[in-house]
């Protein structure tokens, strides 16, 4: 779906699709200098935000991008960060001895990820690096080193390419400010 047919559900695109496509690209070729000796590193995308930058992203590489998901709670249908981090869904691979690259849509106060990536480490990766297509600087309350970041954006809240308000607007080609009516009263 594309910005215009939402009507004044949104306030602002903030992120193009052209302009998101531009970007993954070059993400790629870096990832692919990075990673350019031995095994290639198993991407995990966090559910379900990460499906469209996992989708695309995995499609630009030019090694074989081996896939697993992974689904924690983290917002639920609100829009503020609870800190609280549970897995919904694990790994089906085993990542002992792997490199892994998480796959993000997006680091608000970072605290999903940190957990994430400590997590992860713990289970006896090789590597552990952090790729996100989006990053809200100001937001952040922990310290997360994230290796690949598409775009530093805003506090405000957004969605499309993936990023959802109460499961709505995943499918939307762009990434966009909500307009605050949509979700005020909440
Ligand atoms: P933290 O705060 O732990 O949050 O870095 C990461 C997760 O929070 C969700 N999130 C958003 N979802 N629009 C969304 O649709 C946003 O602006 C937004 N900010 C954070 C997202 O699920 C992410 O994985
Ligand atoms: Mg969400």
């Amino acid at each position: 779906m594309d910005a215009k047919d939402l009507g004044d559900d949104l306030a602002k695109v903030l992120v193009t699709e052209a302009e998101l496509r531009v970007r993954l690209a070059e993400m790629a070729r870096e990832i692919e200098a990075d990673y350019d000796s031995g095994e290639p590193p198993l991407l995990v995308g966090v559910l379900r935000g990460a499906v469209m930058v996992m989708a695309d992203l995995a499609r630009e590489l030019r090694f074989h991008a081996e896939m697993d998901w992974m689904a924690v709670s983290s917002y639920g249908a609100s829009t503020k960060s609870s800190g609280v981090v549970r897995i919904l869904k694990d790994l089906d691979t085993e990542i002992a001895g792997r490199d892994v690259l998480i796959v993000e849509d997006i680091i608000d106060s970072g605290l999903t990820l940190a957990w994430l990536k400590e997590n992860l480490e713990s289970r006896g990766a090789r590597s552990v690096r952090i790729c996100t297509m989006l990053r809200k600087p100001e937001a952040a309350k922990v310290e997360v080193d994230v290796a690949y970041v598409g775009f530093d954006i805003p506090v405000d809240f957004v969605v499309g390419y993936g990023l959802d308000y109460a499961e709505r607007y995943r499918n939307l080609r762009d990434v966009a400010v909500l307009a605050t009516h949509v979700y005020a009263g909440e």
